[in-house]
């Protein structure tokens, strides 16, 4: 852990651009992106230079959207935000059975489960990977998730990140659950989580990158769910690919997406013969199911 932190924030200048930032700080090096109005926020570990980094970072930003980024950035020590932002994790309920919870709050967690029919208790330590439970995104494809197992599937966890939606799959009873993440970075954690989970086993775990090819590899026998909460720009070329890698009656989840882009994301699933069952939206979020057309 470095004892500081760079916190560089971006002034959002319209709702469409939203998911771009998002992508362009991850891409920077962000461990986690907070929307704080119509800005975003995030902390990155200490660049040697940081007037040249926060310029390279403009430069890169101004790609992405096509205008000028208006930025800010201040140095913010460890114990200021990292420590703080822990401790102020509680559990929380999502949907009907999930309960997300924290390692060193599973106490607080168990009397949450007390009340739950049939709860499935997600333990997820909020390191650098993204998927602690406190995005809408992640919440929208658990909530979606849990309308759809019901155990004994096989499922695609594209982008696991911290694991959460593999391990929530697993705990909603599907018997084998394929977690791929593409960066190397996330893998220490989404491990430390599956081990601590009794569900775990059946989450393997695998560094790579999905694409068609990927997909094609493993899509056979076909999945029951693929989930795939990554951005609208990743999501829409692997489509055919998610279409062609599921079993007859097998469903997607879309998540990452803007409700502003739900619109074009739905013209791009229509061509690639998936058509919308369930949708979600929390904070500007929209998530979607969708199953095969067959036509
Ligand atoms: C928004 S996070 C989602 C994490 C977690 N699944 C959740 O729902 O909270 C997206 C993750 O997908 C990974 N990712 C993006 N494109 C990918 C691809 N083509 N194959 C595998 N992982 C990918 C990113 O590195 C990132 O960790």
């Amino acid at each position: 852990m470095p004892d500081r932190w760079l916190v560089l924030s971006v002034r959002v200048p319209s709702d469409e651009s939203t998911g771009e930032l998002a992508e362009g700080l991850f891409a920077l090096g962000g461990s986690a992106v907070h929307e704080d109005d119509d800005w975003l926020r995030t902390h990155l570990d200490p660049p040697a230079d940081p007037k040249a980094f926060v310029a390279a970072a403009a430069e890169r930003l101004r790609h992405l959207v096509g205008s000028e980024p208006e930025l800010e950035w201040r140095w913010q020590a460890d114990e200021d935000w990292s420590s703080q932002w822990r401790r102020g994790l509680a559990p929380r309920r999502v949907g009907r059975r999930v309960v997300v919870a924290q390692p060193w709050n599973e106490d607080e967690a168990r009397a949450l489960v007390a009340g739950v029919a049939s709860p499935v208790l997600v333990v997820i330590d909020p390191a650098t990977a993204f998927g602690t439970g406190e995005h809408a995104t992640t919440r929208g494809a658990l909530r979606l998730m849990e309308g759809v197992l019901a155990g004994g599937e096989r499922v695609l966890d594209v982008g696991t990140g911290s694991g959460i939606l593999a391990l929530a799959a697993a705990g909603l009873g599907a018997d084998r659950v394929l977690a791929v993440e593409s960066d190397p970075e996330s893998m220490g954690n989404a491990r430390a989580n599956l081990e601590r989970s009794p569900w775990g086993r059946r989450v393997e775990l695998v560094n790579d990158e999905v694409d068609a090819a990927y997909l094609a590899r493993h899509g056979v026998p076909g999945f029951d769910l693929i989930v795939a909460n990554v951005l609208s720009g990743v999501l829409v070329p692997l489509l055919p690919g998610f279409r062609r890698a599921i079993s007859p009656g097998g469903r997607v989840i879309l998540g990452g997406i803007m409700e502003s882009e739900a619109p074009l994301v739905l013209d791009a699933t229509s061509g690639a013969r998936l058509g919308l069952e369930a949708e979600d939206r929390e904070e500007g979020w929209w998530t979607g199911l969708l199953g095969r057309v067959d036509r």
